[in-house]
């Protein structure tokens, strides 16, 4: 390099140094204090017009934040709006809030305690015990010592601390998700009505699965002459505990207790385990104390709320109530079947609203887009 050249050369750096500088004071007299530190931070790696851009990104990130952690209602949604904001917001980076996930943990151990009482158990419950029903005050049950002899001794995980915690609704949005992986790595998985699995979307990893008595009576009704179909649906599950709504409605009780009765002698690995309607019961007051009011919380959210209680971190996939996704495809109901209705029991977008705010506050982490594969 001839010496004019480098001396343009060095003219040409102080001028472009001095600039920034002058760029940097003008941001310190314009911009609010918070604002300039991101600037100040990334300032030395990007040219100002990337940096700019990032700290617009950085604003609009803290704002959608401070939206969807103030979203209480599903009712007069935009959903063009709603999906665009939640596709940006998705790209932000996210970080979960500890206290906040203690907050949640205290405030579910206090009302409905998991911990002790999510199951039927031999210590929790007594025989002739009068078991009440969730959603009627009319009729109980009242617990006779053969089916009190083949409840579990205890919560089939009592003592054992759950860490990280994956929820897998059935969501069509799982399909081609590659989240498989990413799910079997959590230290608890729990599924719902005997979901089929696959390793590449949705895992092959299962701790607790959930039964419907509804889907007992449509697929096993024949159970008692001939149990290998059920036996064999509920084997692909490994160890998992089988959990049942036995007491959610009258006409529960009967089909949970002839499952029991027909897998209690056959896997006996395999726990076959009733909720509590009491801890369900205290579980719907307490969202229902939150504004969040429907006839009968969804299995997946009545779980989701358990994890929150018991796991130290919460990931939930395949929790999607919409028929498109944030790119406006369209979503299958089930990641499993051909259903295309997408008409609920439950307020699934009310219940949606409450997991995206969860979300924004930092207390569970909502996973809606395909997973990346290198992390595993
Ligand atoms: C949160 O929502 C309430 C009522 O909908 C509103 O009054 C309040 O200003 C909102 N707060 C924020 C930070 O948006
Ligand atoms: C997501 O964020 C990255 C930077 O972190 C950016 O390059 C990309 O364009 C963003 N995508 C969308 C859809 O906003
Ligand atoms: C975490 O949550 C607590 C309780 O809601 C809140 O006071 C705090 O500001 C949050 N922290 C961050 C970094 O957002
Ligand atoms: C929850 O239940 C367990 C076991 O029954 C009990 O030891 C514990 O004290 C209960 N916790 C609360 C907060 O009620
Ligand atoms: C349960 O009730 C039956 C009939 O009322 C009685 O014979 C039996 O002793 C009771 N068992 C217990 C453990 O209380
Ligand atoms: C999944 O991928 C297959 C082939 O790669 C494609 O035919 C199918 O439409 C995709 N399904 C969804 C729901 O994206
Ligand atoms: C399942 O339970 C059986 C019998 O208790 C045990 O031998 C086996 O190791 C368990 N399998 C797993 C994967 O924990
Ligand atoms: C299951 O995984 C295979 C690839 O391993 C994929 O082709 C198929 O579409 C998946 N099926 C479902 C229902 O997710």
């Amino acid at each position: 390099m001839r010496g004019t050249e480098l001396w343009a050369a060095s003219v040409y750096l102080i001028a472009m140094a001095f600039l920034r500088w002058v760029f940097r004071l003008l941001m310190v007299l314009i911009v609010p204090h918070s604002v300039y530190v991101i600037f100040y931070l990334t300032s030395d790696t990007h040219s100002p017009r990337e940096t700019m851009a990032d700290m617009l990104r950085r604003l609009r990130c803290t704002n959608l934040r401070r939206k969807f952690s103030n979203i209480t209602s599903a009712k007069r949604l935009n959903m063009k709006i709603f999906t665009q904001e939640l596709d940006d917001f998705l790209n932000c980076s996210y970080n979960l809030n500890m206290t906040e996930q203690e907050i949640n943990r205290l405030r579910l151990q206090f009302c409905c305690n998991a911990t002790g009482s999510i199951f039927l158990t031999k210590r929790n419950t007594a025989v002739n015990q009068t078991i009440p029903y969730e959603t009627s005050i009319k009729h109980t049950y009242t617990m006779n010592p053969a089916i009190h002899s083949m409840l579990p001794e205890d919560i089939p995980w009592s003592g054992r601390r759950l860490g990280r915690c994956a929820v897998v609704g059935s969501s069509g949005i799982l399909k081609n998700s590659s989240c498989g992986c990413e799910i079997d790595r959590a230290d608890f998985v729990i599924r719902f009505n005997l979901a089929y699995i696959n390793g590449s979307d949705v895992g092959l990893k299962t701790d607790l699965i959930t039964i419907n008595p509804s889907q007992i009576q449509r697929e096993y009704n024949n159970m008692e002459k001939n149990p290998d179909p059920l036996v064999e649906r509920v084997s692909v599950y490994g160890n998992a505990s089988l959990a049942i709504p036995a007491f959610a409605y009258t006409f529960c009780t009967g089909l949970s207790i002839r499952a029991l009765k027909v897998l209690h002698p056959v896997r006996p690995q395999q726990p076959v385990v009733f909720f509590s309607p009491e801890y369900l019961r205290t579980l719907d007051r307490f969202w229902k104390g939150r504004g969040l009011k429907e006839f009968r919380l969804s299995s997946g959210f009545m779980l989701i709320s358990t994890a929150l209680e018991l796991c130290e971190s919460v990931h939930v996939y395949g929790f999607w109530p919409f028929g498109t996704d944030l790119q406006d495809n369209p979503v299958p109901y089930h990641y499993y079947d051909k259903l295309s209705s997408h008409t609920y029991m439950h307020s699934m977008p009310e219940e949606f609203v409450r997991l995206l705010q969860l979300h924004s506050q930092g207390a569970l982490t909502l996973h809606l887009q395909p997973c990346s594969s290198d992390e595993c």
